[in-house]
């Protein structure tokens, strides 16, 4: 695929979260690898700025490329110019810090440690999945307040009893991870560990990441996981 295809099914991804009333204002962010789809012109691109150094080492996605939505940018500007509300990085040589490369030095998304320790992993273990989504979907959110649902657990039983895709299409489950500041390295932390076993990561009254092996297979898994929360929310003993 071009990697031009694949920054357009961003694109298409965020006029759905948008859609979905998932994206509030700037609310969500994604990152692609495109590693494997740039060509030549992209490659000699000279940085738009000085090297940003990253909290963590991360080797398995040294020289590697990503599209990254924007800080501050909202999905349904990305929706229609993703090159204006998001940009490419290309990670130094050793792993330790990234530069723009492409189109204009617009800041990646604020939530760039979680997703660049999600494609650390990848890259080394599961090479075919290139996309993650975080975004912030009402029910699944809402279902994250409710105490007794605020474990992996108890979190999987309850969505996974609503409706059989759920457990078909998300095997793995969602991680719950306890609130953590967004942006912050432990929330990075946290979701590191937890994707490695899961499909999703819960991020408690925040969000949700999953990862997928193209954006519109994360998008996917958040919506089954939604559609069973949103279940569950009809049901009126959830707020009870
Ligand atoms: P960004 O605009 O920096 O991507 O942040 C949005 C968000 O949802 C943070 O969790
Ligand atoms: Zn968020």
């Amino acid at each position: 695929m071009l990697f031009t295809d694949t920054i357009n099914m961003c694109a298409e991804v965020a006029g759905m979260l948008w859609q979905r009333g998932w994206a509030e204002r700037n609310g969500g962010n994604l990152v692609v690898n495109i590693t494997e789809d740039v060509d030549e012109n992209i490659r000699r691109l000279p940085p738009l700025t000085t090297p940003t150094v990253l909290d963590t080492k991360l080797e398995n996605i040294s020289g590697m490329y990503f599209y990254c939505k924007g800080s501050g940018c909202r999905m349904r500007d990305l929706a229609r110019k993703p090159m204006d509300n998001g940009c490419i990085i290309r990670i130094g040589a050793d792993g330790s810090s990234y530069e723009i490369i492409a189109c204009k030095p617009i800041q990646p998304t604020s939530e760039l440690p979680s997703h660049l320790a999600i494609h650390n992993h990848l890259a080394a273990n599961r090479p075919e999945m290139k996309a993650s989504l975080h975004t912030h979907p009402t029910e699944l959110v809402a279902l994250s307040h409710v105490e007794n649902l605020c474990n992996t657990e108890q979190m999987n039983k309850t969505l996974w009893a609503m409706i059989p895709e759920t457990r078909l299409f998300c095997p793995k489950g969602v991680g719950f991870l306890p609130y953590a500041e967004p942006g912050s390295i432990e929330l990075a932390a946290g979701t590191l560990k937890l994707i490695e076993q899961h499909d999703a990561v819960l991020w408690e009254k925040h969000g949700v990441i999953a990862v997928g092996s193209d954006m519109m297979d994360a998008f996917d898994t958040v919506d089954i996981l939604n559609k069973a929360a949103q279940i569950r929310c009809a049901i009126p003993s959830v707020i009870a």
